[in-house]
């Protein structure tokens, strides 16, 4: 069992960052909702807590607050932002509501005395973002920085190990935030700092094999980062118990299946069996032009043709999926919390309720970048580890209105020349443009417009480019690429794509557009 740093969770947009941070010490950390009882942390053996800020004030008859035992654990706690004023409220200090928000970045001045600065300058920039602050201290604690605003930026109890700090340490302005979470981590909660995914994939293989025993585990591949490395991981566990799903649903990518069968089944020997069903899904979606019809019977199919292939297969009683972190947190249900309306979307859904099979999740506790490193370290290729996003329904969404082969084929040769384009284009550092941005494809739109072709007039296709940048697909914006490779993508779709004689780049950002076309 590795140290756990509990994260209790105040509504604070910040809070998986909190608990990436953490981890990037290399020692294991949870998000807890915030009201979770101090036994369940003190079960799971927590060495330490943190509490998260948070958008409530301490005195609002709604504002979200601890089990008081917590303060009782034993373990040292350390409250940011909204984390330091209930520190001062629950403990007997005062919080004066805010006359004006601090926001944004400011300066502290640390005494040097306090082990959560360590070794770090006396004074530097941390960014703030609360209204209310504390005004006195609670009994047994000292003050151990300031800032132009407060005098109580940094906050401790030695000999209880409580510490409050009044700005973020886990957002990026801040100087040394890594630091101070480090300080709090190894020399404050006494944490080794061997959380790595060596240890996890050794500890994770162990869990897979306990769960499963001699029973068999399907898994639903879909050459997307998640999938590849969840079947990696549980291959590696149980080997030939486990059977990947490959469904070729016409809606793929070019040599999509020929590289998914090629990686999983000659490269690692995986029992990887491809439905081909592209009639399938063609003849159910022939004439439907409705986005969220096209989405409905696309996810109806595939639970279909993925059930026949089940039943081929005999006996199942797991289905592996690659769950992350971030889809099991659930956002907890504060006002004003931004976080709380972000909703997870765009399921596919449906399929372990139909199969009555047990689900297998070993990526539960993994943030993107640990499954990324995760999948490294077990020998995929960068190819799959860095592929940018796709989307569950295919190319359906990037295929306007009504879905026929042609015009998939089309999008396919239009698609993969922009990806050849954007993987060869690198930018003064060497990096491909392909790996800076998030989404990079090209759009079918079933319009003719009139061109001319040496002496002939032409009346072809358009494709529409979409390239965007965003963090976490909530919002987005064009990608600025240099216009070189608008112009080599352009002339090349043009000139080699037969039925498109006009390519154009979509300039909307996401809101009001959606990254996707449909
Ligand atoms: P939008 O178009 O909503 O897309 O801005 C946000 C992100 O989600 C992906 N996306 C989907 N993924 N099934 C999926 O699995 C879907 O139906 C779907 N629609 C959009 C999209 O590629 C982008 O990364």
């Amino acid at each position: 069992m590795p140290q756990i740093i509990a994260v209790l969770d105040f509504g604070s947009q910040y809070t998986q960052v909190i608990a990436r941070r953490v981890r990037e010490c290399n020692v294991y950390s949870r998000i807890y909702h915030y009201a979770t009882p101090a036994s369940e942390l003190e079960k799971d053996g927590v060495c330490g807590v943190i509490l998260s800020g948070g958008p409530s004030s301490v005195y609002s008859p709604k504002a979200p607050l601890p089990d008081k035992a917590v303060f009782d654990l034993g373990v040292p706690v350390l409250g940011i932002c909204f984390g330091i004023q209930l520190m001062g409220h629950l403990l007997g200090g005062k919080v004066a509501p805010g006359q004006q928000r601090e926001y944004g970045l400011g300066t502290i001045s640390q005494d040097g005395i306090c082990p959560l600065f360590k070794a770090l300058p006396e004074s530097f920039k941390v960014w703030n973002s609360h209204g209310d602050k504390l005004i006195s201290l609670p009994e047994g604690f000292e003050a151990r920085a300031r800032t132009e605003n407060s005098e109580f930026a940094a906050i401790e109890n030695a000999s209880r190990r409580f510490y409050g700090i009044q700005f973020h340490p886990e957002v990026f302005h801040t100087e040394h935030g890594v630091d101070i979470i480090r300080n709090f981590l190894m020399g404050i909660c006494g944490c080794v700092g061997d959380w790595s995914m060596a240890n996890y994939i050794e500890a994770s293989v162990a869990a897979i094999r306990q769960q499963v025993g001699d029973k068999h585990v399907i898994l639903g591949l879909s050459g997307g980062v998640d999938s590849s490395v969840a079947a990696a991981l549980i291959h590696k566990a149980i080997g030939r118990q486990l059977t990947c799903v490959f469904v070729d649903n016409g809606l793929c990518r070019k040599n999509e299946t020929a590289a998914v069968e090629k990686l999983f089944k000659d490269n690692f020997n995986m029992d990887l069996r491809v439905a081909k069903a592209e009639d399938t899904f063609l003849s159910a979606l022939a004439g439907v032009t409705d986005p969220e019809k096209k989405r409905k019977i696309i996810g109806k199919v595939f639970i279909d043709v993925f059930d026949d292939e089940v039943k081929k297969i005999g006996d199942v009683d797991f289905l592996a999926q690659g769950t992350l972190y971030p889809d099991v947190i659930e956002s907890v249900p504060i006002e004003n919390n931004p976080a709380s309306l972000i909703k997870s979307h765009h399921n596919v859904g449906g399929l372990p309720e139909k199969m009555k099979l047990k689900l297998l999740e070993p990526l539960r506790e993994l943030f993107k970048d640990e499954v990324r490193r995760l999948g490294k370290e077990l020998g995929l290729p960068d190819n799959v580890i860095w592929r940018q996003p796709f989307p569950g329904p295919g190319l359906a969404v990037r295929c306007l209105g009504e879905i026929r082969k042609d015009y998939l084929d089309i999008l396919r040769e239009a698609d993969a020349i922009l990806l050849e384009v954007m993987k060869a284009a690198t930018d003064k550092d060497g990096k491909s443009w392909y790996s800076k941005v998030w989404q990079s494809f090209a759009v079918f739109l079933p319009v003719k417009t009139v061109g001319v072709m040496g002496d002939e007039r032409t009346y072809d296709y358009v494709i529409a480019l979409r390239i965007v940048e965003s963090v976490d697909a909530m919002t987005a914006d064009w990608a600025r690429v240099p216009y070189d490779i608008l112009a080599k993508a352009s002339s090349r779709i043009i000139n080699e794509v037969k039925g498109v004689n006009r390519v154009v780049f979509d300039i909307s950002s996401k809101p009001p557009a959606t990254i996707e076309w449909e």
